[in-house]
């Protein structure tokens, strides 16, 4: 007896002339004409603080597309007290009952609110069709349905019973709630960092980024459609300290899912270690940073394939994701081929609102976003070690719009090979090619993070001495691939170092931190 892994939901294409393409169209339109006032959900019920944030369109800045309500310290209590109340009966669960709420939602997901989801991830955050599409329907309908899958399989680990003994694994859940904060990057990500946790039959306490809040509320819409209980997942958006300094004090803290940048997630682990004492257990802490993600090229690589990967890797969603490329080491051979190529692809990308299905890169999150990318930009243009070789304009005034960008150095530390942008730029270093092993190691060196990486070479040789000399430098690592799209049941994702736990998204090694085992032995 066998029961068969989910498969991935397949990618709809929005092919103009299509169904699709027209439904996604009249959506839309509903969604940036219809306002919304999105309120805190507590135990199941809708709160209002009348302290108001505001969901805005990325592109057009002057759109509000919402006004949502934010937590502070009440609300914060309160959502504590009610994940407190509803976690009994939420263990209890039989798990088999638990799992289908969230192959409910995913089919929720899947089908009739497809383009609900994707809509509201183009205008909220910002992205193309295509990446709507692959994050905000078929990231997080994987999620929901392969981690339901997982946890069935950890269920049925048992360890051997002798013949006048039993014994048993009781996969509890941790003891107390667990806290989930996630990024504005993925609608997916936001999806499954509340959800994973719940399915183990823990409670949860749930702070969307801020200018993600329009598809998060769209999400907790549909696990509650899907009949997640009240008080199972607290949906608590607001300002990150207001709302993270009294749930990370809390004695009931029993877990942090996380999914953001590197400093707040370090200055979680340290207001961790200030309430040590308070906690009844030792908080799982799963958290997914920053990353500074390298393309790295051998002169027997397949330059076309480079060229690709360079472009998508570092532009697709505007370079915004984690994995993004952005730093790529090219040899001195191959380079005068992939300039011309790259420069050639350059001029072709196309930059503007979403709504305009042809348009490849949109704009950046929201005005902080765009004056940090600027000011990269400036700082290459002002120094002699790099030159901007495409790209380079940024233009603020509608929406928060940034040229993809290529940076020439001839410096392997320059600041911009080394310092995460989370943006539409990309800095190269040309290397000798009889330097191949030791620009791997300065690449190794390089930067503190350790998310992702792709090496290109059509020389098997090659591809083992980077394979070796890079082991620590991604937790994602790519043979002629770009960096970027990892699939849930296919590449599980996540980094070491100033990157993450590596607790592995997507997979079943994400899902152990949510239990705590229990080992029972009975003799008969
Ligand atoms: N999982 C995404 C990717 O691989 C990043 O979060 O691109």
């Amino acid at each position: 007896f066998s029961i068969d892994p989910p498969v991935n939901e397949p990618v709809l294409e929005y092919r103009p002339g299509s169904d699709e393409r027209a439904r996604i169209q009249d959506e839309l339109q509903r969604l940036r004409n219809t306002p919304l006032e999105i309120p805190l959900i507590i135990g199941g019920r809708p709160v209002k603080t009348g302290n108001l944030g505001r969901c805005v369109v990325p592109h057009d800045h002057g759109h509000q597309l919402a006004v949502f309500h934010q937590a502070g310290e009440k609300e914060v209590a309160m959502a504590i007290e009610a994940a407190a109340s509803a976690a009994g009966k939420w263990a209890a669960m039989d798990w088999g009952d638990r799992l289908a709420i969230f192959n409910r939602a995913a089919d929720l997901i899947a089908g009739p609110r497809r383009m609900t989801l994707a809509a509201a991830t183009m205008l909220g955050q910002g992205k193309n069709v295509y990446q709507a599409e692959i994050d905000a329907a078929c990231e997080i309908v994987d999620f929901l349905r392969f981690n339901a899958f997982y946890a069935t399989e950890i269920y049925r680990q048992q360890p051997r019973s002798g013949p006048a003994e039993w014994n048993h694994l009781e996969y509890r859940p941790l003891e107390g709630f667990v806290f989930a904060v996630s990024p504005f990057n993925f609608t997916a990500i936001g999806g499954n960092l509340p959800s994973a946790p719940a399915m183990l039959g823990n409670t949860v306490l749930w702070k969307p980024a801020s200018s993600a809040v329009f598809s998060a509320w769209m999400l907790m819409e549909i696990f509650m459609e899907a009949g997640l209980p009240p008080g199972v997942i607290n949906f608590i958006p607001g300002p990150g300290a207001q709302v993270g300094h009294p749930v990370l004090a809390s004695p009931q803290l029993a877990g942090i899912h996380f999914t953001g940048s590197t400093t707040v997630f370090q200055n979680m682990w340290k207001t961790v270690a200030e309430n040590l004492g308070r906690y009844r257990t030792y908080p799982r802490i799963v958290g997914e940073t920053g990353g500074k993600d390298f393309i790295f090229v051998h002169p027997s690589a397949e330059t076309e394939a480079v060229v690709t990967a360079l472009i998508r890797g570092a532009f697709e969603y505007q370079g915004q994701k984690c994995s993004a490329a952005s730093r790529a080491y090219l040899p001195e051979s191959l380079w005068p081929q992939i300039r011309e190529k790259l420069t050639a692809a350059m001029g072709t990308i196309k930059v503007g609102p979403p709504e305009n299905f042809e348009n490849f890169v949109n704009a950046v999150i929201d005005r902080a976003a765009f004056d940090t990318i600027s000011g990269y930009i400036d700082h290459a243009r002002q120094h002699e070690a790099a030159e901007i070789i495409a790209g380079g304009g940024c233009d603020r005034s509608s929406g928060y719009f940034i040229e993809p960008t290529v940076i020439l150095t001839t410096d392997p530390r320059f600041k911009t090979m080394e310092e995460e942008i989370f943006g539409p730029v990309l800095t190269l270093y040309v290397y000798a090619d009889d330097a191949f092993e030791e620009t791997l190691d300065l690449c190794d060196r390089t930067s503190p993070y350790a998310l992702t990486g792709a090496i290109f070479a059509r020389d098997r040789a090659a591809v083992g001495t980077a394979r070796r000399r890079l082991v620590n430098a991604a937790g994602n690592f790519y043979i002629n691939d770009k960096p970027t799209g990892a699939v849930v049941g296919r590449q599980p994702f996540g980094g070491a170092r100033a990157s993450g736990t590596n607790d592995k998204a997507g997979s079943i090694l994400n899902l152990y931190r949510w239990v705590s085992p229990r080992t029972i032995k009975e003799n008969f």
